[in-house]
């Protein structure tokens, strides 16, 4: 199925839309398959037109798989993924490169998921984000000049953003990885950040806390962002423009007004619940 477009005579210019040139993915007949199932089947899509932008659908649409082909941690099975840096820099086939040379773009993704703070403590699980270690001699980090120095005052912001008091321990809970998941993407000095489902499980106030920092980093640093979440309230209110996939098909993208009055999201998504 296409993909219905807002039409341009009804569409509103947001306020917020920022009129730099910005940093955009371009996914181009792009399909994946699990099992002989069509998981991702995009004929030709951009992202990042606009600041900040929302992707929705039902469970089982094929959002988070979408994100990993972006980050190439799962491999498309026809078409392709560029990255389009907006500063003069030639465009990058993502989806032709290796996974771990992606973040160095600066296309960066938050984990759905969060694992990896058990065995570090804060201070260092967010270190390790800042550093670039050797393959052979990871841990060599901890000995790097400047590592710490640089990044101190940074690191000390965000910890105290989210109230994060004693850095030396470990994180505790799902939200405190959560959190620190999002520290980590922004210390990476993102051009496109891929939030998927970044309030989920988190209360009210620290949902809107990150939402308020990703706001605010997206407009002072123009980095590009694009938010897979559930939370419709968080999406109506935060995002410029938005897709709605289904099926593995992004079936509409408009304005988040446009989007949420469409009798299709109505029938797929919300049924008359969520709005
Ligand atoms: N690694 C995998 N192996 C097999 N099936 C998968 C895998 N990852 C996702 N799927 C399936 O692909 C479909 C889309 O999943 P997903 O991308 O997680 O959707 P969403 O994030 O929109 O909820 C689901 O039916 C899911 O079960
Ligand atoms: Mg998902």
């Amino acid at each position: 199925m296409a993909t219905e477009s807002q039409p341009a005579t009804t569409s509103v210019s947001s306020a917020s839309v920022d009129e730099r040139p910005r940093p955009r993915l371009h996914v181009k007949g792009a399909t994946k398959h699990f099992g002989g199932r069509v998981v991702v089947d995009i004929d030709d899509l951009m992202f990042c037109n606009h600041p900040i932008e929302g992707l929705i659908g039902p469970n089982g649409a094929g959002k988070t798989t979408l994100m990993r082909v972006i980050m190439h941690a799962v491999s498309l099975d026809g078409g392709t993924v560029t990255f389009l840096p907006a500063d003069g820099e030639d465009p990058k086939v993502l989806s032709k490169m290796p996974a771990h040379a992606i973040p160095r773009l600066g296309v960066v993704k938050s984990n759905q998921v969060t694992q990896d703070f058990d065995r570090l403590t804060i201070w260092d699980s967010l270190l390790l984000s800042v550093a670039e270690p050797s393959d052979e001699h990871p841990w060599q980090i901890y000995r790097e000049p400047g590592l710490f120095s640089d990044h101190e005052e940074e690191i000390r912001y965000y910890l105290d953003y989210f109230g994060f008091d004693d850095p030396s321990r470990f994180a505790r809970s799902t939200g405190e990885k959560k959190l620190l998941d999002i520290v980590r993407c922004l210390l990476m000095r993102p051009r496109l950040l891929l939030l998927d489902e970044p309030t989920a499980g988190l209360p009210d106030e620290l949902s809107d806390l990150v939402m308020d920092l990703v706001r605010e980093r997206a407009r002072t640093d123009n980095i590009s962002v694009v938010i897979v979440e559930h939370d419709l309230r968080i999406v109506w209110d935060v995002t410029d423009y938005v897709h709605f996939m289904a099926e593995g098909e992004v079936l509409l993208q408009g304005d988040p007004e446009w989007v949420r009055s469409h009798n299709i999201v109505a029938e797929k998504y919300l049924g008359g619940a969520h709005v």
